[in-house]
């Protein structure tokens, strides 16, 4: 027995792994030249699975002002929001962050990752509770153990269940912190919040909502399923990232309760990271306006979204519950899930491989994520490599 020998298993999976001729856990994506098209092992690949929902990533005016941040800002900050690594353009995207959502304020944080743990640990400590879904993303699980409070899961989905658990809590309850996300990253499905939010309003419980796949998505607006459902009045936090449908990197929390702000002293993923760099922020603002008012963007997304879930559907494939931006085939093994992704890549389409522990129910996934910007050929492309590899799934 070494430091080592816990990764025996880990070891011999890898190598199965790498018998297809990629490591899917770490494909170099060799020249990138839209948010839709790479070349990956010298072939030009059909992006599906990069989270770029509005494909903003080459947008020009994200581009020109990434590019102005860094010659008069340089390339990075040094330094972490509570020292030195606040600067103007931080200040100015949290405002615009608050507007965004109308609510009272927001703060910045350097990824997404961290926007949970923050939020989570700062919020809570041991001998408070944590109430969440069980498909909760993994940041928000490290959150709560960062915080040291008691967790407790209610069934995915399921306000019922959800209700049950905060009632056994009794007086505790009413100080619980309820965390859910808007759409779920690994099955694409939505939360049902009105009712969720019912349930929270009858116990007094504090609500997080993780916008992370939803932000630019849903919504009007694009401030996610909280705006869909008309409910952010009675959603406590919402968090979120920059690096999805606003192409960049960075986390994000809004409140109208004004205790948001002492996370900037208590929360340890805030006070000890360097904060983002002045091209990241930059980018994100210019990426801010086009997301609030790009309906149109939201439009085709929607229409690419529902093709490719109907059409994978319809060829008898196991997706996720609903249609959605996410679209997650799920298959019996891991060897079944990995010959697919090989076989896609092999036809030029580019998706996430995922196996358990990552994904709910113990299922292997070949998960696909929907761009506005993917044309109509694109989408027939990625529709007729899955077509051709029915037999793996039967
Ligand atoms: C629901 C959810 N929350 C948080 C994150 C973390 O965001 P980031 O990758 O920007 O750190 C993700 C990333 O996939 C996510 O799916």
């Amino acid at each position: 027995m070494t430091l080592f020998s816990k990764f025996d298993a880990l070891s011999r999976d890898r190598e199965a792994l790498l018998s297809v001729g990629f490591d899917p856990f770490g494909t170099p994506i060799e020249e990138i030249y839209s948010p839709t098209e790479a070349r990956i092992g010298g072939q030009r690949i059909v992006l599906a699975g990069t989270n770029n929902y509005l494909g903003l990533t080459f947008n020009k005016e994200c581009l020109s002002a990434a590019h102005k941040a860094i010659d008069e800002q340089g390339t990075g900050t040094t330094g972490s929001r509570m020292a030195n690594g606040s600067f103007a353009g931080h200040r100015a995207l949290e405002q615009e962050m608050a507007d965004f959502y109308q609510c009272r304020s927001a703060i910045v944080f350097t990824t997404g990752y961290q926007a949970n743990l923050a939020v989570i640990s700062g919020l809570t400590q041991p001998g408070d509770v944590i109430v969440i879904d069980a498909d909760c993303h993994a940041s928000i699980y490290d959150g709560c153990k960062l915080s040291g409070a008691d967790v407790i899961r209610f069934r995915h989905n399921d306000a019922g269940d959800l209700n049950k658990r905060l009632k056994r809590l009794g007086d505790r309850a009413s100080s619980a912190l309820i965390m859910i996300e808007g759409i779920y990253s690994m099955l694409g499905d939505r939360a049902p919040l009105a009712d969720i939010v019912e349930v929270k309003k009858s116990y007094g419980s504090y609500l997080v909502v993780d916008e992370a796949h939803s932000l630019g998505v849903l919504g009007k607006t694009g401030q996610g399923l909280v705006e869909e459902v008309g409910v952010m009045d009675d959603v406590d936090f919402v968090v979120g990232t920059f690096s999805k449908s606003l192409g960049s990197i960075g986390g994000y929390c809004v409140s109208n309760h004004p205790e948001l702000d002492f996370l900037r002293y208590v929360s340890r993923p805030y006070v000890f990271t360097a904060s983002p760099s002045p091209s990241v922020i930059a980018s994100t603002r210019a990426a801010l306006p086009l997301l609030r008012d790009g309906v149109h963007l939201r439009e085709k997304l929607w229409e690419n979204a529902i093709r490719l879930y109907n059409t994978l559907s319809e060829m008898g494939y196991k997706v996720g519950p609903e249609v959605s931006t996410v679209v997650a085939v799920m298959l019996d093994t891991r060897e079944q899930a990995l010959s697919f992704w090989r076989g896609l890549l092999e036809q030029g389409i580019y998706v996430n491989l995922v196996f358990p522990p990552a994904t709910p129910g113990d299922k292997s996934l070949v998960r696909c994520s929907v761009s506005a910007t993917h044309t109509d050929e694109q989408i027939s492309k990625i529709c007729e490599a899955f077509k051709n590899l029915q037999h793996i799934a039967a």
